[in-house]
């Protein structure tokens, strides 16, 4: 059986690079990759990191262009691509428009999609926009849904769809622990990964922030930014924020907050440094859905910066709080994280809400027709 695995997005490649491993493994199957490029260097950092080479590469980025345009560019780079592969089934992951394009240029196609991250929910097309869209868009003509909980299972069971359900786990939880393992078992790893971070005063607590989310753009980033000016003036932390490379987030970030005292503005790091900087870290600011995913494993409180997540079980299980972007919420979430041992102490604890590390071995079983036992908390 041939998979086409399409994606082309960081956050996907992270999630989709174990499981394009493991396809490759298994004699049953022949992987193709194809990436579209939508992040062109946040991508390939991934790619190289996890060994990737793909098979086809559509470079459809282009400096902040609308999602129109990105859309009609993967939709139209994608159909030759699937009449020369003539794959059994194709592979798309979470609710980007990379995954919603490869979705639909497959079913046009008539061939199998299988959805990788399958029925997170907020049932509000605003929040997060537009990747609620197209989450519930791609599920909807999918044949196999990879559901990472029982709560997306949940979701999906409710909505009636075609497509066979299985809980797999979150891919994310593979390839954390995956790398994790890469850097616990190499002191000279760990020592190259902290050497570009050696301005840290180790005294000092670190607060690891991202964002990126198009719905906080405008007031929400400005809101976010005036909250970690608030919060560097303590003399107690430091502040790394790797700057996503969409330029509405750059833009505001750099006039905000460079040059400010325990600020470090840095570059997206590749995911190995990153999840260094992770395990280092006292508290996670962040808007990113992988991050929630990540930080739980690893036993770190998180302040997530929107008003709804997709991502209950983490906020269940106490790791996670929602801040929004409202500066002062912000700040007394993330003050009293730091001013109160107590209150750390009940959310710092290690929890696996997303996986158990075996989801990309369910996902390759399932596709070739093995009875799976699913991922259970
Ligand atoms: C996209 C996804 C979002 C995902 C996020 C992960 C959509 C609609 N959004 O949002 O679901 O959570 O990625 O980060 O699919 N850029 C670069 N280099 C890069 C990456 C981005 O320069 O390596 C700049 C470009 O100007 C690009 C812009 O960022 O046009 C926006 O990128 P885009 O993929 O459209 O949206 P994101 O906000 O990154
Ligand atoms: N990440 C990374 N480098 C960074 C910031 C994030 O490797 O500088 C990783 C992070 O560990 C997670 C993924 O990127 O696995 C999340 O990507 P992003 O926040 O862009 O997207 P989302 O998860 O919100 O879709």
């Amino acid at each position: 059986m041939k998979i086409l695995s399409v994606f082309g997005t960081r956050p996907e490649a992270i999630k989709m690079a174990p499981l394009v491993k493991a396809i490759a493994a298994e004699p049953e199957l022949t992987s193709v990759v194809c990436v579209t490029g939508q992040h062109r260097a946040m991508l390939d950092q991934v790619l190289s990191l996890f060994q990737i080479v793909p098979d086809y590469d559509l470079d459809v980025m282009r400096p902040d262009q609308g999602l129109n345009a990105l859309s009609a560019r993967i939709l139209t780079a994608l159909d030759p691509i699937l009449s020369a592969v003539r794959p059994d089934c194709v592979l798309v992951h979470g609710d980007t428009n990379t995954a919603l394009m490869a979705a639909i240029a497959a079913f046009h196609h008539r061939i199998p999609v299988g959805h990788v991250e399958a029925g997170l929910r907020t049932y509000d097309l605003a929040r997060p926009w537009p990747e609620e869209m197209n989450r519930q868009l791609v599920d909807r003509l999918c044949s196999h849904l990879f559901a990472p909980t029982a709560t997306a299972a949940a979701h999906l069971a409710g909505e009636h769809l075609p497509g066979r359900v299985l809980v797999t786990g979150n891919t994310v939880i593979d390839a954390l622990f995956a790398t994790l393992a890469r850097i616990e078992g190499d002191a000279a790893l760990q020592a190259e990964l902290d050497a570009p971070f050696a301005m840290l005063d180790p005294a000092r607590r670190l607060i690891l922030v991202t964002g990126h989310r198009r719905e906080n753009f405008g007031s929400g980033f400005i809101d976010i930014c005036e909250a970690l000016a608030t919060l560097s003036a303590r003399d107690d932390v430091e502040i790394v924020y790797p700057v996503h490379l969409n330029p509405n987030v750059r833009g505001p970030v750099h006039d905000r907050l460079f040059g400010r005292k325990n600020v470090h503005l840095v570059a997206p790091l590749d995911y190995l440094p990153f999840v260094a900087l992770m395990r280092r870290s006292t508290l996670v600011l962040t808007d990113s859905g992988g991050v929630q995913e990540e930080a739980p494993s690893l036993g770190k409180p998180v302040l997530v910066m929107r008003d709804v997540t997709e991502r209950p079980e983490a906020v269940a299980a106490g790791t996670v709080e929602l801040v929004g972007t409202d500066q002062t919420r912000i700040v007394t979430a993330a003050a009293r994280l730091l001013d109160d041992p107590v209150a750390y102490g009940r959310v710092a604890r290690r929890s696996n809400p997303y996986g158990d590390g075996l989801a990309c071995r369910r996902i390759v079983d399932a596709l070739c027709g093995r009875v799976v036992e699913p991922f259970k908390l």
